[in-house]
């Protein structure tokens, strides 16, 4: 099985340091961050991966990962040309995943991964503060809501099937100039997506308090 890891985008909420740096190769204790991802990746099933980041970091991925030997995976790369959101990165692996295939931001670490399920999945998560986060509500999702209405995050972890790429078309930018992944998962709630809460801890990597955090639970648990 070939998944998605989606390692893109500006890195905004950690500046300066990711001002020459992508965010996915940023230091989490002892590791750089895409290590993770890429470990849940394998351990849902997949023997290969498909990596799209932008352009002027591909460079440092190839040099850190290079074929995926020493992790034990088959790397592709994927270039997004602009930073516009996970939904159009995620349209950079077609034709180069095949069935159910799982896809996860690269700035996502799960202590526990799924097993793989036999259907497309959306996993959640119950947080404190689910207004940072996609929110699943009365049957489906907000992107960061002012007031949420249940504190279900969407986390980074979807399964998909081939039939994702055919929705791109139907997508606008939302107001932060990107497409979202909220709106892929919306259509994919209308078509059936079952929705799981995840096992185990969960913690997204993008902000300071958010990274402190995943990196002084991984040197607790490791
Ligand atoms: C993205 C998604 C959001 C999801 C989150 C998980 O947010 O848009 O729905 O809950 O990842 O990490 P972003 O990190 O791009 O703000």
């Amino acid at each position: 099985m070939t998944g998605v890891v989606l390692a893109g985008g500006e890195g905004t909420r950690l500046r300066p340091v990711t001002e020459v740096t992508n965010k996915h190769l940023l230091p989490v204790y002892d590791r750089p961050m895409i290590y993770y991802p890429l470990k849940t990746l394998k351990e849902m099933g997949c023997e290969s991966v498909v990596l799209v980041t932008g352009g002027e970091h591909l460079g440092g991925f190839a040099e850190l990962l290079k074929n995926g030997n020493d992790i034990g995976m088959d790397i592709i790369y994927r270039v997004q040309e602009n930073a516009e959101g996970i939904a159009q990165a995620l349209s950079r692996a077609e034709g180069l995943v095949k069935g159910l295939f799982p896809v996860i931001l690269g700035d996502n670490y799960f202590s526990q991964p799924p097993p793989m399920p036999d259907e497309p999945t959306l996993f959640t998560k119950e947080v404190a503060d689910p207004e940072r986060f996609g929110v699943y509500q009365n049957g489906q999702i907000v992107e960061k809501p002012t007031i949420p209405a249940s504190n279900q995050a969407v986390t980074g972890l979807y399964v998909y099937d081939e039939r994702v790429f055919s929705l791109f078309d139907k997508i606008k930018p939302s107001d932060r100039g990107e497409y979202e992944i909220t709106d892929i998962n919306n259509y994919y709630l209308k078509l059936g997506a079952k929705v799981v809460e995840m096992a185990g801890d969960w913690f997204d990597m993008g902000t300071f308090d958010s990274l402190l955090r995943a990196t002084n639970y991984i040197h607790d648990n490791r």
